[in-house]
């Protein structure tokens, strides 16, 4: 077994890396760290537990440290706040430690990978440049934003038709913000047309750095032109997103659906323990994707999307969803793990 930490472990993103890893196969939760406030209180009373599967006793009795590499093992998740990422997760990695984040602070970074095993996994050849680059001995891989991640899927099996203009509305979960998040004053019977902290640019610029090439040791993003619209609604978890996009091949419906469904990458080849057997699953009924009934399909590790048809503007529309703290975060992360160890990159 390799010995994980868990950087900001009381949050909504902490608690679903502690969930998830409960019973993994190569991974075992022995370190958290969060901030001041809760360093060296026991963990169940630093963290406001907020998902339905109980907290594993033994993780509810782990004082939690301080966010200082000291006494962390060498692979830590990291879910901290961006404005406290920056200069934890740059410590860490210089003390050795392989970060593993959903933060937004270094994904934009020339020698940081923005990893989807699926999508993009050569993406991982950046880390040879990342030490010399950034004077670490260690390193940081990233997960993309949590609706870049819905997107960044359902389009990667449709570069093949060359991808030229993405449109996306989001409709986005509360779990999303954090906890407590937005007040349930603000979101109740209500949609809220802006999401802060760069939301629309994020997935803008992610997904085309996801979807891009690399060459002589960095990434070429990928041409298609995105355009994004975040909102927030009152859904607990799933972020789903509206999308147009306009090809250069011309492929009808049934390839579109068949590029979706055969759709499969290095987790499923390398069947690691959290990856999804479809990495995207369409369905037919005109009804469908629906957070309630589609975020949590395989482990909350699936994107599944439906209602495609003709887009009078572009040439075609359809509706993607994802969870948003499983694909979108600590199941991300825990994936690009795994990719790595199997890759003998820990
Ligand atoms: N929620 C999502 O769907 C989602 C998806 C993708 C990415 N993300 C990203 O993941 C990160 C965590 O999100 P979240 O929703 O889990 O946020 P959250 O619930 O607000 O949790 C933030 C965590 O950061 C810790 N923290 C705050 N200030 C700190 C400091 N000065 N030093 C050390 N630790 C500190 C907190 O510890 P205390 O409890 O001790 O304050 C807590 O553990 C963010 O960067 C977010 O953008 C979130």
């Amino acid at each position: 077994m390799i010995d994980v930490g868990i950087l900001g472990a009381t949050g909504m993103v902490g608690q679903q890396f502690i969930a998830l890893l409960k019973g993994h196969p190569w991974f075992r939760t022995a370190w958290l760290g969060a901030s001041e406030r809760s360093a060296g209180k026991l963990y169940r009373e630093a963290c406001a537990w907020r998902l339905p599967s109980p907290l594993d006793e033994n993780v509810a009795r782990v004082v939690v440290d301080a966010a200082v590499p000291d006494r962390a093992p060498k692979l830590v998740f990291s879910g901290l706040d961006s404005s406290v990422a920056g200069e934890i997760e740059a410590a860490f990695a210089k003390s050795g430690r392989i970060i593993v984040s959903n933060a937004r602070n270094y994904r934009m970074e020339s020698t940081v990978p923005l990893l989807i095993p699926e999508v993009n996994p050569d993406h991982l050849q950046l880390l040879k440049a990342q030490g010399d680059a950034c004077h670490w001995s260690g390193h940081i891989v990233t997960n993309p934003n949590c609706a870049a991640v819905v997107l960044a899927i359902a389009l990667a099996p449709l570069r093949q038709f060359g991808l030229q203009k993405t449109l996306i509305t989001t409709m986005q979960a509360i779990s999303g913000a954090g906890y407590p998040g937005v007040a349930s004053w603000d979101i109740l019977g209500n949609v809220i047309p802006y999401i802060g902290g760069g939301e629309e640019e994020k997935i803008e610029t992610e997904t085309k750095k996801m979807l891009g090439a690399v060459n002589k040791g960095a990434v070429d993003p990928h041409p298609v032109v995105i355009s994004a619209t975040t909102t927030r609604v009152p859904v607990q978890n799933g972020h789903t997103g509206v999308v147009s996009i306009a090809l250069e091949q011309k492929p009808d419906a049934a390839a579109i659906i068949d590029a979706w469904r055969t759709f499969r990458g290095e987790p499923q080849r390398l069947e690691l323990p959290s990856a999804p057997p479809q990495p995207i699953v369409y369905l037919d009924e005109s009804n469908r994707p629906q957070p309630a009934l589609d975020a949590a399909r395989d482990g909350g590790m699936a994107v599944t999307v439906g209602r495609l048809r003709r887009c009078p503007v572009l040439d075609w529309k359809f509706v993607g969803l994802g969870h948003n703290t499983i694909r979108g975060a600590a199941g991300a992360a825990i994936l690009n793990a795994e990719l790595m160890h199997r890759q003998g990159l820990l």
